[in-house]
């Protein structure tokens, strides 16, 4: 069983996700991190080389090459840099490879920009968050055009380009509370009969 949580930077993807997971037993993937991984090793190796790079999850925390990156990887310069590899054809290739493999098995809530489109076209359940790019950009604490920037790249790259599933739930959460999202998300996964 798969959630697929897609849509732009600020639009409450990690939060919600996160909630959802917890509301129904699942497990968390956080894609963006993985390419903010590659991003923070950039200037260090060839993108060629980006699927050696050891990306662990640990709870909450993420691993790179055994480092504790989870601070590191949550600066605006951070998420720029994985946008910028994330438009690399064999950064993609290889994180989506790693993200197919991770959720074979088991109960996932997938978050990232191409879940429903690319790594789980057959995902169970499948939705679009989005929000008012003000309200975003309040809520990474950036300036609106270095967001507005940033979805521009996302949306326009050649490969993989961040853009609704056709069949995606469309949920704008601006001005909802978490809870009220993560309710209308939960609300869409069917239930297996007898399960509390
Ligand atoms: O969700 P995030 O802000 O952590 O993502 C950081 C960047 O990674 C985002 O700007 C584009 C890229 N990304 C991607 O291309 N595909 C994904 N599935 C997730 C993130």
């Amino acid at each position: 069983m798969l959630v697929a949580i897609d849509g732009p930077a600020g639009a409450g993807k990690s939060t919600v996700a996160r909630a959802v997971a917890d509301a129904l037993g699942y497990t968390y993937l956080d894609t963006g991190a993985m390419y903010r991984c590659v991003g923070l090793r950039a200037d260090a190796i060839d993108l060629a080389d980006a699927g050696r790079l050891d990306i662990r999850f640990d709870g909450d925390r993420v691993l790179l090459d055994g480092e504790d990156v989870s601070e590191a990887i949550r600066t605006p310069e951070a998420g720029q840099a994985a946008s910028r590899v994330a438009t690399d054809p064999r950064v993609r290739e290889a994180m989506v490879g790693r993200q197919r493999a991770l959720i074979a098995d088991g109960a996932w809530v997938a978050e990232g920009r191409d879940i429903g489109t690319v790594v789980a076209p057959d995902a169970e359940v499948k939705v679009w968050l989005d929000a008012d790019p003000a309200e975003r950009a309040a809520r990474r604490g950036i300036p609106v055009e270095d967001l507005l920037e940033r979805d521009e790249r996302d949306a326009t790259r050649e490969h993989d380009p961040m853009v609704a599933a056709p069949d995606a739930v469309h949920v704008d959460t601006t001005g909802l509370t978490i809870e009220e999202v993560v309710a209308a998300i939960v609300a869409l996964v069917p239930r297996t009969p007898g399960a509390s």
